[in-house]
């Protein structure tokens, strides 16, 4: 019994010391893992072309969608370069170069519609890298002031919640810049995406 003992002893652990060391070297590859997913963001803006603000869109580019957010009283309204624009029509991926711009106002409740009345921030997600398919790395994001001025070049939290529309390229809006592009008209709608989302 007891020559018996030993060695399932010894195998248990050996076992426990295997799984402890491989909890550790995970546990210390995750660490390095998400500051280096970090550090890529920033050396990337630094490398590749960096946002810069796009002064005359509203005159540029394309007001595809005005979206309302009844919970909150906000408005925000979108905009498109040409780029993005003529892919969307052609029903293609949004190529490299491709620029979409938010506005956030406050708005005042006119009977059943809410009518915009000051400009908060704007809100710019540009494409700069498609040598990968389908990742979310390739939006640049920056938070700007209704000035034009760099609030926040902070991409983390643009990703993590943009990410939930993974299947329609990071971006919300994509059914309306795609109707849009085709019909050449402003969409209009409210929210699909509940209060958390329209601050
Ligand atoms: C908590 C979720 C959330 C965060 C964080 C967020 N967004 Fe968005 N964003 C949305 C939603 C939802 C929409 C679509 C509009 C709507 O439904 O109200 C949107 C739309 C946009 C659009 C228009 C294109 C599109 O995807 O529809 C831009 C540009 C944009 N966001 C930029 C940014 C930037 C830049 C940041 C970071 C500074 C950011 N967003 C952070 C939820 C978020």
């Amino acid at each position: 019994m007891k020559t018996k003992f030993v060695p399932t002893l010894l195998l248990f652990s050996l076992s426990l010391f295997l799984s402890l060391a491989v909890t550790h070297v995970l546990r210390a590859g995750d660490v390095p893992d998400i500051n280096l997913g970090y550090e890529q963001s920033i050396s990337s803006s630094e490398s590749s072309q960096s946002i810069q603000f796009p002064d005359n869109y509203q005159k540029d580019f394309s007001h595809y969608a005005t979206i309302e957010c009844p919970n909150s009283g906000i408005v925000r309204q979108m905009y498109a370069n040409s780029t993005a624009i003529a892919a969307a029509k052609a029903e293609q991926n949004l190529p490299e170069g491709s620029v979409i711009v938010m506005e956030t106002h406050t708005a005042r409740r006119d009977a059943n519609k809410l009518s915009p009345v000051k400009l908060n921030n704007i809100f710019i997600r540009a494409k700069t890298d498609t040598s990968e398919n389908n990742n979310s790395q390739n939006w640049q994001s920056r938070w700007f002031s209704p000035s034009g001025s760099l609030v926040s070049d902070n991409e983390n939290s643009c990703r993590s919640c943009h990410n939930r529309v993974k299947n329609r390229d990071y971006m919300f809006t994509l059914p309306q810049l795609v109707n849009s592009a085709k019909t050449n008209r402003l969409q209009y709608g409210q929210t699909e995406f509940g209060l958390a989302v329209c601050r």
